[in-house]
């Protein structure tokens, strides 16, 4: 199975990196939470799921030092190729990927510290099945952090566009990975899954992830703003629905759990 929207495809990929640094911007703080709260720091042993082209585990490959090490897994081997490219580049020596569904994450049990995921379990059909195969990867103890997109109305990023464009009836509904993108944004959602994974002692927090319209320009091929630029142009001269350039940027809100093995 490909995971979903542009993420499958080499292109996808390259297009992913292209907004790194809209990345590192707006989630600077969500990533050092998720670090903290899953006890990223020198000799850990980390395992990130849905690692994407890397961002984060490259970070966590450079606390976690020589003495640890970090296995970035994600469903997309094009966006792992980056990583493992961009691991190589940098010298990184302590960092491996592997391309796999969270869902068949079959690793020995006990062999990680710690665990993170930024912005991905939403993406994953058979959750429960992947947080328990994440537990199972846990030393006892070992902690697991996850971030998530929060509810539409406070991600005015992905929930103006949609607004607009569903103001306009141009679609009855936004496209299938916008839905999926917001499945787990209930806090009763995520703590469920979690539970269903078998963590126990769950702390869920709302976190903010500043953006601004001017990051929309940085998804090129991002098929949920492709489809909302086409679907909502405005006339010219309007303004953007949300975080309009000259407005003051309003924050997308992510929720972040942490939980132990
Ligand atoms: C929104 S991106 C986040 C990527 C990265 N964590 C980051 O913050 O830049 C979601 C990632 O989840 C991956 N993904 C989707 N479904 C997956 C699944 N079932 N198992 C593992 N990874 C999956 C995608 O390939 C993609 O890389």
């Amino acid at each position: 199975m490909t995971p979903p929207g542009a993420w499958s495809t080499a292109e996808g990929a390259a297009s992913w990196q292209a907004s790194l640094a809209q990345r590192q911007q707006s989630l600077a703080f969500v990533t050092e939470l998720l670090f903290a709260q899953a006890g990223i720091g020198p000799g850990v042993r980390a395992l990130e799921v849905g690692s994407g082209t890397g961002d984060a585990a490259l970070l966590a490959a450079a606390r976690v030092g020589p003495a640890g090490s970090v296995l970035a897994t994600d469903a997309s081997a094009p966006m792992l190729e980056v990583a493992a490219r961009l691991a190589r580049e940098a010298g990184f020596t302590n960092v491996s990927t592997r391309a796999v569904r969270a869902e068949d994450l079959d690793l020995p049990p006990g062999s990680f510290d710690a665990a993170i995921s930024r912005n991905c379990l939403m993406f994953v059909p058979d959750l429960p099945r992947a947080l328990r195969a994440v537990r199972t990867a846990l030393r006892p103890g070992g902690r697991f952090a996850a971030s998530v997109w929060g509810p539409l109305e406070r991600n005015p990023f992905h929930g103006a566009p949609i607004a607009a464009v569903r103001r306009r009836r141009a679609i009855p509904l936004p496209p299938p990975e916008v839905v999926q993108a917001f499945s787990l944004c209930s806090r009763a959602a995520l703590a469920d899954a979690l539970r269903a994974g078998g963590f126990a002692r769950i702390r869920l927090q709302s976190v903010p992830a500043r953006r601004s319209a001017r990051d929309a320009n940085s998804l090129p091929s991002s098929r949920c703003w492709d489809f909302s630029r086409r679907r909502s142009a405005r006339r010219p001269g309007t303004r953007s629905p949300a975080n309009g350039p000259g407005s003051p940027p309003r924050p997308d809100w992510s929720c972040l759990a942490s939980s132990s093995s």
